[in-house]
């Protein structure tokens, strides 16, 4: 990647925090079906650190805690932080492109008052991490930053002593997030199964394709604010949709759903959502970037690979924030629709219609080396 486009990456990166408790990951309801996923059996009650304290159960529990530990792409440090308190290393390095997500994992650690948690700004697309240097390497949310996935494993089994453990918790769809028709037409059908009081696409709010091109967008938001008073500059967040906001919406769609007529990328009915490839890769150019080649690369380098997928190719899609706020988990109502979609997605790829997306995965390198 060039390095117009790194800084690009490590800016967003550097301002970019995610409630945790309101994404596909780690949205309690949630939680214990991605564990049964890992674990194979139903799961009544799952923790933030599901995943983690899988791990660490099943595959570290007679090998805690190690010398050293290596997190890659480690953001703003939840993961090291969450190792830390289950005692799994006496040492650990973050690594991250962004100084910022970096200085404030530093600083967030020393607020805890971990003292064995080490950082460092560096791109793992070029970073050598040495030769039998650890004894686990952990990479959360990582590999589908790095362009070339094959060489970064390489690394990363030379990297590891003997005997040594690779985590990767993952994205592994297709490249830039790129889904199949098939995928988006079913992520469009159970869109339509969420009650209205629990999502916010709906047919009169879809904003076509080519309202979502920043041009596009930025230049409405700024034809808005001048009718509206507003200053035609201030960032978009600051921006208070008017009351005609909805109606020119609706008349904008129809517009598009007329011009897109004969594309390929055509509307049909009941289309509420999109991909939106081409404008994540403008805000984040290595988001997804080689991600199909992740299996392969891990598969290839290393002889003992286990992989739990836990999904997500129609719930990653389809749950965003009005799902998060205002799901209760007191309403057996709310609680009926969850399952509803649990078993959608489970049946879908049960019957082949769907591949997963995430992946849970640990490879051991071979105790002879
Ligand atoms: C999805 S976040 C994962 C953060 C963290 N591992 C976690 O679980 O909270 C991806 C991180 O990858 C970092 N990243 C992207 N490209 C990178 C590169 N070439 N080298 C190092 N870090 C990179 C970003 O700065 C960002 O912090």
């Amino acid at each position: 990647m060039k390095p117009p486009q790194l800084a690009k990456v490590a800016e967003h990166w550097g301002q970019t925090r995610h409630p945790q408790e309101k994404t596909f990951f780690n949205f309690p309801p949630l939680r214990p079906y991605l564990l049964s996923c890992l674990s194979g059996r139903e799961e009544a009650s799952a923790g933030p650190d599901w995943s983690e304290s899988w791990t660490v159960e099943n595959y570290l529990r007679d090998k805690i805690p190690v010398q050293k530990c290596l997190s890659l792409c480690c953001g703003f440090g939840h993961l090291e932080r969450r190792l830390a308190g289950m005692g799994v290393f006496k040492h650990c390095l973050g690594l991250d492109l962004s100084s910022q997500a970096v200085a404030e994992a530093a600083r967030l650690a020393k607020e805890a008052g971990l003292e064995n948690l080490a950082y460092r700004t560096a791109d793992l697309n070029e970073e050598d991490f040495g030769e039998e240097e650890y004894d686990l390497i952990w990479a959360n949310g990582a590999m589908h930053h790095l362009a070339d996935p094959r060489q970064v494993v390489a690394r990363i089994q030379r990297a590891l002593q003997p005997g040594g453990v690779f985590v990767c918790n993952e994205y592994i769809g297709p490249n830039y997030r790129q889904l199949p028709y098939r995928q988006r037409e079913l992520i469009n059908a159970a869109i339509h199964l969420i009650p209205a009081r629990l999502r916010s696409m709906s047919e009169g709010t879809f904003i076509p394709p080519q309202l979502r091109d920043s041009a596009w967008q930025s230049g409405l938001y700024k034809f808005l604010r001048l009718l509206h008073r507003q200053p035609a500059f201030a960032p978009v967040a600051d921006f208070m949709p008017p009351a005609s906001w909805p109606w020119l919406k609706r008349k904008l769609y129809n517009f598009f759903r007329w011009l897109d007529a004969g594309s390929h990328r055509r509307f049909h009915f009941g289309k509420v959502w999109d991909e939106a490839s081409e404008r994540t890769r403008r805000i984040d150019p290595s988001e997804c970037v080689n991600s199909a080649e992740i299996l392969p690369a891990i598969s290839f380098a290393f002889s003992q690979v286990e992989i739990r997928y836990y999904n997500g190719s129609i719930l990653f899609y389809i749950l965003e924030n009005k799902f998060f706020e205002n799901f209760n988990l007191e309403s057996a109502a709310d609680r009926e629709v969850l399952a509803m979609l649990i078993n959608l997605e489970k049946s879908l790829l049960a019957s082949g219609e769907l591949t997963p997306d995430y992946a849970h995965i640990i490879a051991n390198k071979d105790p002879n080396g």
